[in-house]
């Protein structure tokens, strides 16, 4: 993510190599008359992970969205694999292997769990999804178990395994995650960065936005982060773990042990939270 990145195709992140695969150049969001992102840039590299943190409203979904391409920037370009994105559709992005887990997770409640992994992936060929879904709902057995339930049904935990196998059916390069453990119990919100942990060891690239912040960085190469639209820290996942000045300011502190921050998982950010992330 550093050394200039938007022109060296390799970079160094502490003492890891990566190839860029993604860049967010100068992107500008709005929402009529409110910015949400002020000229961000950023390089994610192939197989690294990202931990994108900030107090709400920073813009860390608008960003994700200007990734994936359900917002189209004002200004700015995203560059995918060398090429210029910016103007392609959110199915044309997950085509080239990009997939989001979304705020919320907006899984189909009314629908089964398996039906949820198939209507989730209607940019791989029709032949393909069934098999798809079937070694997701091997490697989820919980998913597996419940595959004719209807997803309404599932708890917090199992819905986010739901949300995260049907960003995965079509095998991504790049995995967005925006809050994948908000609103659930410490030892759920553990396991779902177990899970981040594996993606990773897999080669799999990650945009992780998090409220917990600090054990998002154990799970990250680098962190990035956000607030009130712009850039305000980047660096290795380590060093800015060690910057207390950071975490004591906006960030708010929560323990490290995979915890989910307090006991009913909500954010601690020192601010009001805006939603309450209850399933
Ligand atoms: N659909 C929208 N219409 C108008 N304003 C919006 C919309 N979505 C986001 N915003 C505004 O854009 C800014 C950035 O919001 P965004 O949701 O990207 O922040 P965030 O960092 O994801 O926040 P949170 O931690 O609460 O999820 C905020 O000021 C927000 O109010
Ligand atoms: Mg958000």
């Amino acid at each position: 993510m550093f050394d200039n990145p938007l022109t060296d195709k390799a970079y160094q992140v502490g003492s890891k190599t990566f190839d860029e695969l993604l860049a967010v150049e100068s992107v500008e969001v709005s929402y009529g008359p409110i910015r949400a992102l002020y000229g961000i840039s950023l390089t994610v590299g192939s197989g690294e992970t990202i931990a994108l943190i900030g107090p709400n409203g920073a813009g860390k979904t608008s960003l994700l969205n200007a990734v994936i391409g359900m917002r189209r920037p004002s200004q700015g370009r995203v560059r995918w694999k060398g090429r210029d994105i910016t103007g392609l559709p959110p199915q044309q992005r997950i085509r080239l292997g990009m997939a989001l887990v979304p705020e919320h997770r907006r899984i189909l409640g009314t629908l089964t769990v398996e039906e949820n992994l198939l209507v989730g992936a209607i940019t791989l060929p029709r032949r393909l999804r069934q098999t798809r879904a079937d070694e997701l709902m091997e490697r989820f057995d919980i998913l597996g178990r419940k595959r004719s339930q209807r997803a309404g049904l599932l708890s917090g935990g199992e819905a986010q395994q739901l949300a995260i196998a049907r960003a995965l059916m079509a095998s991504p390069d790049l995995l967005l995650m925006d809050e994948p453990t908000l609103g659930l119990a410490p030892l759920v919100a553990a396991q779902v960065f177990e899970l981040i942990d594996e993606l990773r060891r897999s080669g799999m690239t990650l945009i992780v936005v998090e409220q917990n912040a600090r054990r998002a960085l154990e799970s990250a190469d680098s962190a990035c982060i956000l607030r009130t639209g712009q850039i305000v820290e980047q660096g290795p996942a380590q060093q800015i773990a060690a910057r207390d000045d950071i975490f004591g300011s906006f960030l708010g502190d929560t323990p490290v042990d995979g915890d989910a921050g307090s006991p009913d998982g909500r954010r601690q950010t020192g601010q009001a939270p805006t939603k309450s992330g209850h399933d």
